[in-house]
């Protein structure tokens, strides 16, 4: 053999020699979580109402594993279809992904540690990493009794038939996705947690960040978190996520808390978050809000913690977006 060659296939097999000592380390040590927890949880009128607070207000599961009335300012729930298939939010160049059936209809099999493994760790029952489409890296942050709430009052709703089994993936997708996931150990919750600290929990949990953050080829620009600008196609319009850092300019700088509250407290009329009636008073004054952004869902919000979110929000480096539509206190 000539010597180039040789050096060829030296290189050749040291490189697939790498290759199969990756894959062997991360089929072996990946995804990096242990068994399910063996609990069960009892169901408290007050995990009941937590967790219904949880679920419907703040972190949103039924957005996306269910349906809204999209064509309807606010996008109001359509209760009947809470949990049951549906379709997680995009980006207007993301691919989207079936969120499967999680009602009691489809999950009664599941323990309660394979849930909290699923829904907080992103693994599921069968030890298969899910997409961080699930916004299962934002519920990791959950405390403990917060994590017991969301799984009593899952098991508590009306099971809806159907199902939207989860996209296939290739193997490479799913080698990828194993090494995601993440075990920390859970803290227990605060009572005494109040001002940013409550409003720096809240959007975490709730993943505000996911569309009001923009990215750069899929992943989070970090350098500038809630800037916004990052583009949502729905009922056939394009809208941008707003910039919610403290900017003067394009950010939400000159907003009161009041403003903020208000924002939100405008589709509190019982006959838009039934999903019922007309457009919320303020609908054509923001230019229509046909948008991704679950405001009904997101009115139910007490103002204690917009407030705290609102307070947060504040302490962000202030950050110009040139592409997030223009932010403006609203009555
Ligand atoms: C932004 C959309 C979105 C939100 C919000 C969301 N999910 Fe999911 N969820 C998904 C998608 C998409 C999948 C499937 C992921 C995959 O393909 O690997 C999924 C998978 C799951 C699974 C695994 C089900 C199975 O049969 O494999 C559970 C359980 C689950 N979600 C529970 C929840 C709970 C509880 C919440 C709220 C705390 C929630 N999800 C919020 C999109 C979402
Ligand atoms: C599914 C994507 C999505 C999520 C999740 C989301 N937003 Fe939005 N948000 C948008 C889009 C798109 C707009 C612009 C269109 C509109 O006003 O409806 C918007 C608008 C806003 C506005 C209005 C700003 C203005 O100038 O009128 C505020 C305030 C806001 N979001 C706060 C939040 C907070 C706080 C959270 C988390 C609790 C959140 N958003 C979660 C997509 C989202």
């Amino acid at each position: 053999m000539r010597p180039f060659a040789l050096i060829c296939s030296y290189i050749l097999a040291g490189l697939s020699l790498i290759l199969l000592l990756v894959w062997v380390f991360i089929v072996v040590v990946y995804p990096r979580v242990g068994p399910p927890p063996t609990f069960t949880v009892e169901a408290t009128p007050q995990r009941l109402e937590r967790g219904r607070y949880l679920v419907e207000n703040v972190t949103q599961c039924f957005a996306c594993h269910g349906e809204l009335q999209t064509s309807s300012p606010g996008a109001p729930l359509i209760r009947e279809r809470a949990g049951g298939p549906g379709v997680a939010w995009t980006t207007a160049d993301g691919e989207p992904s079936p969120a499967p059936n999680i009602s009691p209809a489809a999950i009664e099999a599941w323990t309660d540690g394979e849930l909290a493994r699923a829904i907080f760790l992103g693994v599921d029952a069968g030890g298969e990493a899910l997409r961080p489409s699930m916004p299962y890296p934002h519920y990791g942050f959950m405390c403990l009794e917060d994590r017991l709430s969301v799984i009593s009052y899952l098991r508590s709703i009306p099971p809806v038939a159907g199902d939207a089994p989860r996209a296939p993936r290739s193997y490479v997708e799913s080698l990828m996705l194993r090494v995601i996931p993440r075990e920390d150990p859970v803290p227990a919750c605060d009572p005494e947690l109040s001002g940013a600290d409550a409003g720096l929990y809240l959007t975490t949990i709730a993943g505000c960040s996911t569309c009001h953050t923009p990215s750069r080829a899929g992943v989070p620009d970090l350098d500038r978190a809630f800037a916004g600008g990052t583009p949502f196609v729905m009922e056939g319009q394009t809208l941008r996520s707003t910039n919610l850092t403290p900017d003067i300019a394009t950010g939400i700088g000159r907003w009161s808390a009041e403003d903020f509250v208000g924002r939100f407290a405008g589709h509190r009329a019982p006959h838009i978050t039934a999903g019922t009636g007309a457009p919320p008073a303020d609908a054509a004054a923001h230019g229509g809000t046909l948008g991704p952004m679950p405001w009904s869902a997101y009115a139910g919000l007490r103002d204690e913690d917009l407030e705290a979110i609102f307070l947060y929000l504040g302490t962000l480096p202030p950050v110009r977006s040139d592409h997030a539509p223009a932010s403006s206190p609203r009555p």
